[in-house]
Parts: C-alpha cells; sequence; structure tokens
C-alpha cells in the first residue's frame, strides 16, 4: 500500500497508473461484450436441441427437408412423446414463444384447464384439509390435456408442409422403438412401482427396462395414425376423446367428452422487455416465467453484475434478492389471465421494482419475511421438458411442455398409448390460507371451471442488437425462471459460450422456504461460507440438479451454436 502510495506521488506514475487502469477497464468491457468462442455444436443453418436425440434428429430432419421451425415444433414435440415418456406428452400441455425472421413475435398457451365439474376445493375433506394425493396420483389430478390442440394450432397458423409428412416419422419411431438409455432405465426403475401401482399390473411400464432395450409404443403409434387421419377433432371429438374421457372416468377421474371438446390453446401477448442492449421476449400468464424474469432482470439491472465474477459471492447475492422479491410478487399476483386481474403494468413499472431492491445490500441477507406477499411455497413438480429450434430462414421457436410429475399422475392409458398429466396440482388447492402477514395468497391461482393453473414455464427468445441471438428454457418446476435466468446472464454477462453457459453450475432461491440450494460440487466451500457469514441460509440437504436447459445461441457470422444440457440425455442437431 504504501508501495503504491510512494509511486502515485509522481506525477508520470499517475499517468501511467491511470492508463493502465483505462486499459483495463476498457479490455474488460470489450472481453465481456466480445463473443464467447463457442464450445457447443456448430451448424451452418438450422438447428433442434432437445432432451433426446431421437427427437431432436426428427425436428432436425423436418428442418432440412424443407419445413420450417413451426413444422419442426411439431415433430419435436410429437417425437418427445415417444422417446421421452417422462416429460413428453399428448396427456399434457405447455407454452411457445415464437421470433419470425422478420421480427414478429408472439406466444401460444396450451397449458391443460380444469374440468367443467371443477371447484375450488375440490381436493379438501370435510374439515377443509388437503387429501393427500388426490391432485397429484391418478385420474383425479388430470387437467383437460392441450397438447394436441396446441401443435394443430401451430401447423394451421404457421406450418409449411403437410401434417401428415410431419407425423410419418414420429409414427415409425413409435413403431420400431426407442433405445433406453442409462438415464432413462434408472427413471423407469424409480417410478416403476408408483406407475403399477396407479396403471395396474397390466400396463406397458410393468416389465422391467434395463439400458439398451427397445420400447415400442404401437398404441401410441395407433392414436398418431387416428390423429393423422382425423385431425385435432381426433383427439377431442373422435373416437380418442370417446376413448380417453371413458377411461379417466372409470379410474375415478373428472374429465368428460365435453371438457375434451371444449379445449382451445390460446394465442397471448408474450411478455417482452430490455435488459441492457438485450431484447428479451418470454411466457406471458398463465405462466409466471415471462414476468418473473423480467422483475428479477430488471431488479438487478442497477448493478453490473458481469464485473461481480461468474458465480461469485456477491452475483449469488444480487441475484438471490432480485429471486426473493420477484418470487414473493408470483406468488400472490399471478394466475390465469382469462380469470384474474394481473396488475401486469405495477408490477413489471421500473420505479416499483427499483423501490424493491432498494433495501438490498452486499453486506447482508434481506429476511423473506421482511419481504411482503403470499404464503404459499411452489410445490411444482421439476419433470417437464424443453427445446429450441432455428430454422435456415432465421425463425426461432422456444417450447416448454409438461407432464407436471415424472410420467404425470402415473396413469398410462395403454388403450391410447401416453400418460396422463397431473397438472391440478400447480393450482393453490387450499386458496384463503393466510399469509404471516394475514393476507389472503394465492387466491389468484385458485381452482375454478376452465381455468389454467399457474406455471413457471418459462420458453424465452433474447435479441441483441435487434437480431435473434438466444433460444433458451428448462425443465425444473419453480426452478426454471431461475436457472433461465443465469443461462442469459452467463452468455451476456459473463461471456460463456452457449453451450458452457448450460452446463454451468446453478443455484436457486425463491423467497420461501428462506434458503438457497445449490447444485452438487459446483460451488466451493469459501463462496459458501461468505454467504453465511451474511446472514443465507443454505440448504445443504437439497442438492437437486436445477434443470436442463436446451439452448441456441447466433454466433456474430450466423452460424449456430448448440447448448444441449448433459444434466440430462440432451442432444442438439442441425445442418
Ligand atoms: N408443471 C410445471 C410448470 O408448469 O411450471
Amino acid at each position: 500500500m504504501i508501495y503504491l502510495r510512494d509511486y502515485t506521488d509522481s506525477k508520470l506514475s499517475r499517468v501511467l497508473i491511470y492508463s493502465v487502469l483505462a486499459l483495463l477497464l476498457v479490455s474488460g468491457i470489450q472481453c465481456r461484450r466480445a463473443p464467447a468462442n463457442p464450445t457447443g455444436l456448430i451448424t451452418e443453418k438450422a438447428m433442434v436441441v432437445s432432451a433426446r436425440e431421437e427427437a431432436s434428429a426428427i425436428g432436425a430432419a423436418i428442418l432440412e427437408s424443407g419445413g420450417n421451425a413451426f413444422d419442426a415444433m411439431v415433430a419435436t414435440e410429437l417425437a418427445l412423446a415417444v422417446a421421452y415418456p417422462y416429460a413428453g406428452n399428448l396427456g399434457g400441455g405447455g407454452f411457445m414463444v415464437y421470433r419470425k425472421s422478420d421480427g414478429d413475435v408472439g406466444a401460444l398457451d396450451y397449458r391443460e384447464k380444469a374440468p367443467l365439474s371443477a371447484t375450488e376445493d375440490m381436493y379438501l375433506d370435510s374439515l377443509g384439509n388437503v387429501i393427500p394425493g388426490m391432485s397429484t396420483n391418478g385420474a383425479t389430478a388430470v387437467g383437460v390435456p392441450g397438447t394436441i390442440a396446441g401443435v394443430f394450432e401451430v401447423h394451421r397458423k404457421f406450418g409449411s408442409i403437410p401434417m401428415e409428412r410431419i407425423l410419418d416419422p414420429v409414427i415409425a419411431l413409435a413403431e420400431k422403438g426407442v433405445v433406453v438409455t442409462e438415464k432413462q432405465a434408472d427413471r423407469l426403475e424409480r417410478y416403476r412401482d408408483q406407475i403399477i401401482e396407479i396403471s395396474g399390473e397390466e400396463t406397458l411400464f410393468y416389465t422391467k427396462c434395463q439400458k439398451g432395450d427397445t420400447l415400442k409404443y404401437q398404441s401410441l403409434a395407433n392414436t398418431l395414425k387416428r390423429i393423422r387421419e382425423n385431425g385435432r377433432d381426433e383427439f377431442y371429438r373422435g373416437e380418442t376423446a370417446r376413448k380417453l374421457a371413458a377411461f379417466i372416468q372409470e379410474k375415478g377421474g373428472f374429465i368428460t367428452e365435453e371438457d375434451l371438446a371444449s379445449y382451445e390453446a390460446v394465442w397471448r401477448q408474450p411478455i417482452i422487455f430490455n435488459y441492457k442492449d438485450l431484447r428479451i421476449i418470454s411466457m406471458s400468464p398463465p405462466s409466471s416465467g415471462g414476468v418473473t424474469i423480467n422483475q428479477i432482470f430488471k431488479m438487478i439491472e442497477p448493478y453490473d453484475i458481469g464485473d461481480y465474477g461468474h458465480n461469485s459471492a456477491e452475483a449469488i447475492q444480487l441475484l438471490t434478492e432480485a429471486f426473493r422479491r420477484a418470487y414473493a410478487d408470483r406468488n400472490f399476483y399471478l394466475g390465469d389471465p382469462d380469470f384474474v386481474e394481473i396488475p401486469l403494468d405495477f408490477l413489471l413499472q421500473e420505479s416499483y421494482l427499483r423501490e424493491r431492491m432498494s433495501d438490498f445490500t452486499l453486506d447482508r441477507a434481506t429476511k423473506s419475511e421482511a419481504v411482503s406477499h403470499g404464503t404459499v411455497e411452489i410445490l411444482e413438480s421439476a419433470e417437464t421438458t424443453h427445446y429450441s429450434i432455428v430454422d435456415a430462414m432465421g425463425n426461432a421457436v422456444s417450447v416448454t411442455t409438461t407432464l407436471n410429475g415424472a410420467y404425470g399422475s402415473k396413469l398410462y392409458c395403454d388403450e391410447l398409448g401416453f400418460f396422463l398429466n397431473n397438472e391440478m396440482d400447480d393450482f393453490s388447492s387450499k386458496p384463503g390460507v393466510p399469509n404471516m402477514f394475514g393476507l389472503i395468497g394465492a387466491n389468484a391461482n385458485s381452482i375454478a371451471p376452465e381455468k389454467r393453473m399457474l406455471s413457471s414455464m418459462t420458453p424465452t427468445i433474447v435479441e441483441k442488437d435487434g437480431a435473434l441471438w438466444l433460444v433458451v428454457g428448462t425443465p425444473g418446476g419453480s426452478t426454471i425462471i431461475t436457472a433461465v435466468a443465469q443461462t442469459i446472464l452467463n452468455a451476456y454477462e459473463f461471456n460463456l459460450s452457449m453451450q458452457q453457459s448450460v452446463e454451468a453450475p446453478r443455484f436457486h432461491h425463491q423467497w420461501l422456504p428462506d434458503y438457497i440450494i445449490f447444485e452438487p460440487d459446483g460451488f466451493p466451500e469459501r463462496t459458501k461460507d461468505l454467504l453465511r457469514s451474511k446472514g443465507y441460509e443454505i440448504n445443504e440437504e437439497r442438492t437437486p440438479v436445477i434443470g436442463k436447459v436446451d439452448a441456441i445461441r447466433v454466433l456474430p457470422d450466423g452460424r449456430l451454436e448448440g447448448g444441449a444440457d448433459p444434466r440430462g440425455d440432451d442432444k442438439a442437431i442441425g445442418y
């Protein structure tokens, strides 16, 4: 220090030091803004990144044979229903955010909805207590599926090749079968007893699977063939609808033919906001993803997180405090916009978000009791799936789709060949439980006939300098939003390649419970110690894998870099 001061006494040295500092600053900024060298798959024109190689391959083949990103969306979505029944589905729902090559953006909501017979207290006993398992397991947990309506709506509006050409390779895959990977064999083993308990010993999944086995899905192929012949209405009004409604009711569930016949996918205005020189386009309610990620980015914008260091204690602190505040609002205000008034103008106002962070300091943690709104812990399950697509024309789609739990409700319809969701559990089964301030939280997400349950799915597209830059999303229940935020920041603020951004260790905080969870092995003890010393709780017992991000980055020369998450069997394929 003295040494430094001695030198700074001389004018020449001061000039030298300022010059070096200026150089460091400029090169630092340039370094952060200069595009990272790619480390993921690079392709010249088009790419699909999804949870399974078979699905990415089918989507990419559609692109290569002249289909556009929307045709490939239909193919990839349905191929995941075959190759990844853990989360891919015909019996679930999802959200798509798109950006066309001309810059037009939009979003499709094909989320499941509550049946017509649903009531606010349908999962409560006579004493008003939640009946364990009723909204999570078996037929009573099933919401009206939206996936087939979703893919047909996408194709109707934007498709460029006939539906038969898209469905044929998917049907062929179901008939030929899918080779079981090690991760898939583990998952099937983990959930086998529950699937058998709910779906019976006659179920396809009764037989134990080993890595390398081939699973064929003839019933699913037959259902898809009928859909190929009869179109969307086969699922909602035809033989499939009749069989599906009868099956669910026979198993004690609520969904009727009328419920299926009245299902519609809905086009929504996405949430769009700027973060520095990025323009971020994400999913609007009934997903909480876009609103919450918008709040997070606006709360951190005034701080130069890029200078804090990737996954440094300071960066974790800043993000944790933004996550905490955004999730508190998420739990209280958000629900199906067709049923509840969501004060978006207020929630997304910059002055409100700056005010929200006004008590943030790097010296110590804010306690969640001090941050108002909601008491309901987010208990959404992590078993969803995401895929990202860019076509040769520059159209991009970002899609997250789900059955909710692993294999959904575990109810497999053997005659039709697919699992049914347990999405009813994403509603607040017991709204009206007062929070610590006596506020009635979660009413916005209470159950009502034909209402859509709140989601965390965050399919997102990012523009930089007005051009397509990133397509990104992940499964992970309530951790989806924080994982997507971290992936974008990894690429933008910390200058990681797309693949590195996806691979980087992640952490999560969601206001309540008031602790941070870290992925295993990714964060040094000294970082955690520093956080503890500032009052942060760390849950050492829960160190789950957080998300499986599948993303695409457009490189400055127009080529594409894939980010396929090694936490799963995820794969980028393109040409
Ligand atoms: N079921 C997970 C979600 O919608 O966020």
